[in-house]
C-alpha cells in the first residue's frame, strides 16, 4: 500500500477535546453548558447507533443532551410541535432530527421548522444559503469534517481539481460548496454523469458519498490523489466498507480515509463543534438586545 491513512478517529478525538476544553472554560467563567436536543422518530437500527454515538460524544464534551425517541406512527404535526417547543427552549442551543424520517413525514418541512440558529446539522435553507454566499454560519457536519481532515494533511486547496461523487443535500452539495469556498476547482458527479471513470481520474482531491460499495474502482484513482470516502455500506458478510475499493485505491493514492474510522467520527465531532458554535453565536445575537433594555 502506497497511500498514507488519514485517521479520522484521532483527528476527531482532538477536535472533540478542543470542544470539551472550551466548554470547561465556559463553565469556569460561570456560563452554562451548551444543550443539544436529538430527535429520533422510529427504530431504524443504523439511526439508533448514530444517535447513540452523538449522545455519547455530548457526554464526553460536557454538552447537555436531551434525547427524544418518538414512535414511528407520530404525525408530522406532533413532530412540528416537538420542534417548536425546543425552538423556544433557551437551554437548548442545537436541535437535530435524525434522518431518514418515516415516509409520511416531509423531511424538508421538518428541517425548515428548526430555527436556523439552532440548526446544528446545517440543513436549513438559510444555512445552506449562507454557505452558498460565502458567509457560512452553521454548516453541514460531514463536509465540515472532510475539510478538517484535508487541513490535517496540509491540503492547500487553491486551484486544486476536486471531484465530488454524489450530489445529495447532506453530503455532495454542501461538500462542493465547502471545497469551492476553499478555492478548489470543483466537479460534481451524480447518477447522470456519463463517464464517471474519467471524471474520477482527473481528481487531485476525490470525495465520494453515494452509499454503494465498490462504486469507485481502485484503478480509476490518479496517482498521488487524496481520497476521502464518506460511504458506509454493510456487506452481506457483515463487513462495513466505503464506496471506494480501498486496497486497490490505496496502491495509487497518496492519502486515503479508511471505513470505518475515517469520516464517520468526524461527523460526530463537527456536531459537537457546531453545537458550541450555535451557543456562542446565539449569545452574540442576544447580547445587543439585552444591553439595549
Ligand atoms: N442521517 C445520516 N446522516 C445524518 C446527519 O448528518 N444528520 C442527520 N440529522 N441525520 C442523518
Amino acid at each position: 500500500m502506497a497511500a498514507q491513512i488519514i485517521d479520522g478517529k484521532t483527528i476527531a478525538r482532538s477536535a472533540r477535546r478542543q470542544v470539551r476544553d472550551k466548554v470547561l472554560e465556559r463553565v469556569a467563567n460561570g456560563r452554562r453548558r451548551p444543550g443539544l436536543a436529538v430527535i429520533l422518530v422510529g427504530s431504524d437500527p443504523a439511526s439508533e447507533i448514530y444517535v447513540g454515538k452523538k449522545l455519547e460524544a455530548c457526554n464526553k464534551a460536557g454538552i447537555i443532551s436531551r434525547e427524544r425517541y418518538l414512535d414511528n406512527t407520530l404525525s408530522e404535526a406532533a413532530l412540528m410541535a416537538e420542534i417548536d417547543a425546543l425552538n423556544d427552549d433557551p437551554t437548548i442551543d442545537g436541535i437535530l432530527v435524525q434522518l431518514p424520517l418515516p415516509e409520511h413525514i416531509g423531511s424538508n418541512a421538518v428541517l425548515e421548522r428548526i430555527r436556523p440558529d439552532k440548526d446544528v446539522d446545517g440543513f436549513h435553507p438559510y444555512n445552506v444559503g449562507r454557505l452558498a454566499q460565502r458567509a457560512p454560519t452553521l454548516s453541514a457536519c460531514t463536509p465540515l469534517g472532510v475539510i478538517r481532515m484535508l487541513e490535517s494533511i496540509d491540503e492547500t486547496f487553491y486551484g486544486r481539481r476536486a471531484v465530488v461523487v454524489g450530489a445529495s443535500n447532506i453530503i455532495g452539495r454542501p461538500m462542493a460548496m465547502e471545497l469551492l469556498l476553499k478555492g478548489a476547482t470543483i466537479t460534481v458527479c451524480h447518477k447522470f454523469t456519463r463517464d464517471l471513470a474519467s471524471e474520477v481520474a482527473r481528481a487531485e482531491i476525490l470525495v465520494v458519498g453515494v452509499g454503494k460499495a465498490g462504486l469507485i474502482r481502485g484503478e480509476w484513482i490518479a496517482p498521488g490523489a487524496t481520497v476521502i470516502d464518506v460511504g458506509m455500506n454493510r456487506l452481506d458478510d457483515g463487513r462495513l466498507v466505503g464506496d471506494v475499493e480501498f486496497d486497490a485505491a490505496a496502491e495509487r493514492a497518496a492519502w486515503i480515509t479508511p471505513v470505518p474510522g475515517g469520516v464517520g467520527p468526524m461527523t460526530v465531532a463537527m456536531l459537537m463543534d457546531n453545537t458550541l458554535r450555535a451557543t456562542e453565536l446565539r449569545e452574540q445575537d442576544v447580547a445587543p438586545a439585552a444591553n439595549a433594555s
